[in-house]
């Protein structure tokens, strides 16, 4: 079983962000409908095989911005997976008429400011869970040198004012990266809404506080747009995919995922997959694959990392945080700080393949 190391609370479970910025080569206009539908759903293939990897998200900033085109939000849990899926676009047939302009990278990470909150709900602060807005407004980030100097009750004072001005605004989900020694920004920003009124409001507000004159960049400043990845680039012109191309959460017949090939998930292993913004983890115990919520209910600590072992009824798993048991088949909690199990999936194996579905939606 992997990974079975004690919860360091200053980094154990962060993930990587990366914001990935792209620009259409005008020369991909030149082309013929026929063509611009091959190389859009080569693309799409090869990005959704990304899909169990990571989780992505697609954005379109077509006609709001003249040096990008689309977005992609990328979260995973080492930055190997980033560098891999750039591999794979720029080894399809669209990557002659791709540029990347900007590119930003970080990893969530707890603050070291006192933002109101606390236990379960400032471990969420390391997990990136997308909500529903319909915008994304993202933007670097760097403090002045002069504000590092300041003594942190200072900064404590002055971030409380900026937090005061940000909760009335509560219809926004802010996520934040950290960027230090990885990119070029201190931080990433990025708030989800669905009013970019509203976002210029706060954005007003937030000038007129302290804090601010200690700001050195923030910009540039992206509007992205919420779309499926066939929307995302039917929005840049061209042949019209999206009808072709389907959802971009594929699902198997009768609701089922596929997660993973099975020589994948050898027995006494387990790994992680993503299904949507869900992350699951997967156990095989002697040939039998289990599926349960990767993060622990307790305060989220990555259940596929944890110790697996025989319980008196049968298989557990025991977190790698603060030592909660739970029964694999069940979700249900043998010992340890919570009573609320983890939640299960149903699981089952057809031509050498690991597939998973939500209990409820489970038909055949
Ligand atoms: S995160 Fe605390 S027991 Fe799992």
């Amino acid at each position: 079983m992997t990974g079975q190391g004690e919860h360091n609370p200053e980094s154990a479970g962060r993930q990587c962000v990366k914001y990935s910025f792209f620009k259409v080569d005008p020369g991909f206009r030149r082309l013929s409908h026929e063509k611009q539908a091959d190389l859009k759903l080569e693309l799409i293939g090869t990005i959704r095989s990304f899909n169990r990897r990571m989780l992505l998200r697609a954005y379109s900033l077509f006609g709001l911005r003249g040096d990008v085109d689309f977005m992609l939000w990328q979260v995973a849990e080492e930055v190997d997976a980033f560098n891999a899926l750039a591999s794979a676009i720029f080894s399809t047939s669209m990557a002659p008429y791709l540029q990347t302009p900007y590119s930003l990278l970080g990893m969530t990470r707890r603050s070291i400011y006192d933002i109101g909150l606390q236990g379960a709900e400032a471990e969420e602060r390391i997990i990136i869970q997308p909500g529903d807005g319909k915008y994304l407004f993202v933007y670097p980030f760097v403090k002045t040198r002069a504000w590092y100097a300041l003594p942190f009750e200072e900064r404590q004072r002055m971030m409380s004012e900026h937090i005061r001005v940000g909760r009335k605004y509560p219809q926004f989900k802010l996520n934040t990266i950290y960027s230090f020694g990885l990119d070029d920004q201190e931080f990433v920003v990025a708030f989800e809404g669905n009013s970019t009124s509203a976002f210029l409001d706060l954005v007003m507000e937030l000038r007129d506080t302290e804090a601010s004159r200690y700001t050195l960049r923030d910009t540039p400043t992206f509007t992205c747009i919420n779309m499926t990845l066939p929307q995302v680039l039917d929005s840049i012109g061209g042949a019209q995919v999206a009808d072709e191309a389907g959802p971009d959460v594929e699902s198997h017949e009768g609701g089922w995922l596929n997660a993973i090939a099975l020589a994948d998930l050898p027995p006494g292993s387990s790994t992680r997959v993503y299904m949507g913004s869900q992350q699951i983890a997967l156990f095989n115990v002697d040939g039998q694959v289990y599926a349960i919520n990767n993060r622990c209910p307790h305060a989220r600590g990555p259940l596929c990392e944890g110790r697996l072992h025989i319980n008196g009824s049968g298989p557990a798993v025991t977190c790698p945080w603060h030592k909660a048991d739970f029964d694999l088949a069940t979700g249900s909690v043998i010992e340890g700080p919570i009573s609320a199990p983890v939640r299960t999936y149903a699981v089952k194996i057809e031509d050498g393949h690991v597939y998973v579905a939500e209990q409820a939606e489970v038909t055949a």
